[in-house]
């Protein structure tokens, strides 16, 4: 970044933060209204319930204004009206709602212990068959993250890059086709099949290859199974309990039939270990290292959570890195300067070569991750993050009991001019002084993938992932926008992507 500013005062309402898990003040002064003595003054804290809040209706409290697909941009659009913090209420649960980085920071840093995931999640996804190391709390979460940072390390990473240079020749290949028969592209559904076989062979040594096979079907399995996430995280009651609807249905069918490519697939790496009982001692992806691990009792991890992990992996790495790349292309087609400047690069380093050679090749595209850190900031594929406290605490000058509901609002603090200049131009220079970005990271001002001690441990996969689609696709194609820009819209489906994106490759030599 060429400056980046400092901010002048204290984030948010000015107040500081406290640190989460500390025991709430004792109500040291009149009435119910703790105080508490910060910088020499006393400050009155305030309750969840006294902050400002969009007008609501009893029993519904803000269900009626929010867009499910847009809730993301709803909460964005409330901070401006009222003001970090407010609170917001989803039925009977209200979340107080912060775009402070102090605060995510803060709340970030302190999980599990002080923070966990929004408490509807680990039920919600146990009875979706989907808990795995995201939804788990506590010890169950100390144990498969340790498994799931071993399997997504440098190390495995560096051994990956053979396979992953395979995948992308595919995409290559099938991307060639379709500019040969002038193809309109459905970006994401494009890039969706190739997150998919990059996570399947990594982390359970199955190469699905839907990219030549040309069968979507796991693809549009995952997509059933968020879309009715999405939905039960913000139902008023847990419906689908007492009453099947046809979503819930068509989830049904989507989770039989994964299933039992995950029992084909894991039946295989069973088979392999006896054959090969040397992997036992070294494990060679997740899916081996969660059979033959032992748990802290010295038990086998049981089928359900194998089973939940690898669903967990397919969705984690499917669609947050699918998305990310689809946007980068989006915002690229508005800015001719930066793709100019990213093809120049990509020239420069692949030389002959199609696609990146080796690691060292992708390594060079720094111009590619800054574009890929500037469309993270804009249009993060997690916008938001909830939680609930675990533990009594307060942030800035709001009193939290345990139990209460949080949103950071992880896109807005990206935008604040107060901590980056020019907030709405796309300018991917500003990710070039590692030490600017660093001091943004640092400060919790862009986290596209978390932070603390469950910050993303697929983000090095999928940063490689995202140079090696962007150098072959800007080495070899030109790319053309398929209707109006206007027409793409955000897009929530649990992880935000780009609605109605199209596209048409052009060869590169066939440019006119
Ligand atoms: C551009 C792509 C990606 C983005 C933006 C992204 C973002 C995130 C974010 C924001 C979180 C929550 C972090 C937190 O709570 O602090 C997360 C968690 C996670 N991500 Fe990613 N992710 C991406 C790609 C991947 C990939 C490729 C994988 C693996 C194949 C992956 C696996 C996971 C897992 C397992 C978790 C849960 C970690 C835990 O709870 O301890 N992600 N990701």
């Amino acid at each position: 970044m060429k400056s980046s500013r400092e901010p002048s005062a204290p984030a948010g309402n000015g107040a500081s933060v406290e640190r989460a898990g500390a025991p709430l003040p004792s109500e040291e002064t009149t009435g119910t209204t703790p105080r508490r003595r910060v910088s020499g003054t006393r400050r009155r804290l305030r309750h969840p319930a006294e902050l400002p809040h969009p007008p609501r209706l009893p029993g519904l409290g803000n269900v009626h204004q929010i867009s499910l697909h847009r809730l993301h941009q709803n909460l964005e659009d409330w901070a401006h009206e009222y003001g970090c913090p407010y609170q917001v209420h989803l039925g009977p649960r209200r979340f107080v709602v912060f775009d402070d980085p102090e605060v995510t920071a803060t709340v970030l840093r302190n999980r599990p212990d002080g923070f966990q995931r929004y408490e509807l999640i680990e039920p919600i996804m146990r009875e979706m068959r989907i808990a795995g190391v995201f939804a788990a709390e506590g010890d169950e979460w100390r144990a498969q993250r340790r498994l799931a940072m071993a399997a997504l390390s440098h190390r495995n990473l560096a051994a990956f890059f053979g396979t992953l240079h395979t995948v992308s020749e595919r995409l290559l290949r099938r991307w060639q086709r379709a500019a040969d028969d002038d193809m309109v592209l459905d970006v994401q559904k494009e890039l969706m099949s190739f997150t998919v076989d990059v996570t399947s062979s990594l982390a359970f040594a199955r190469d699905s290859n839907t990219l030549e096979r040309h069968d979507d079907s796991i693809q549009r399995h995952l997509q059933q199974i968020f879309g009715v996430l999405t939905q039960r995280l913000s139902a008023l009651v847990p419906y689908w309990r007492v009453l099947r609807l046809p979503s819930d249905r068509a989830m049904d069918r989507a989770q039989a039939e994964l299933s039992e490519w995950l029992g084909q697939v894991i039946l295989e790496a069973r088979q392999r270990l006896q054959r090969e009982p040397e992997r036992k001692l070294r494990p060679q992806n997740l899916l081996e290292a969660m059979l033959v691990t032992r748990d802290e009792r010295g038990e086998p991890f049981d089928e359900t959570m194998i089973r939940g992990n690898m669903m967990t992996m397919l969705l984690a790495g499917e669609d947050t890195t699918a998305n990310t790349i689809a946007w980068v292309i989006h915002e690229l087609l508005e800015t001719r300067k930066v793709t100019q400047r990213l093809q120049d690069e990509v020239d420069r380093v692949l030389g002959s070569d199609a696609i990146p050679p080796d690691p060292s090749a992708a390594a060079e595209l720094e111009y590619a991750e800054a574009v890929a850190n500037e469309a993270l900031r804009l249009r993060p594929v997690v916008p938001f993050a909830s939680l609930t406290a675990a533990a009594d605490t307060v942030l800035q000058d709001v009193v939290i009991p345990r139990g209460t509901h949080v949103a950071l609002l992880l896109r807005a603090t990206g935008k604040n001019p107060d901590f980056v200049p020019e907030p709405t131009r796309f300018y991917p220079e500003r990710w070039l002084d590692p030490e600017a970005v660093a001091s943004l990271q640092r400060r919790s001002i862009h986290v596209p993938f978390g932070s603390g001690p469950r910050i993303c441990p697929g983000r090095s996969l999928a940063l490689l992932e995202i140079r090696m689609v962007l150098g072959l696709l800007y080495k070899n194609f030109v790319v053309e926008r398929v209707g109006r820009a206007s027409d793409v819209k955000e897009h929530m489906a649990f992880i935000m992507g780009p609605q109605n994106l199209r596209i048409r490759l052009r060869r590169r030599e066939q440019r006119p």
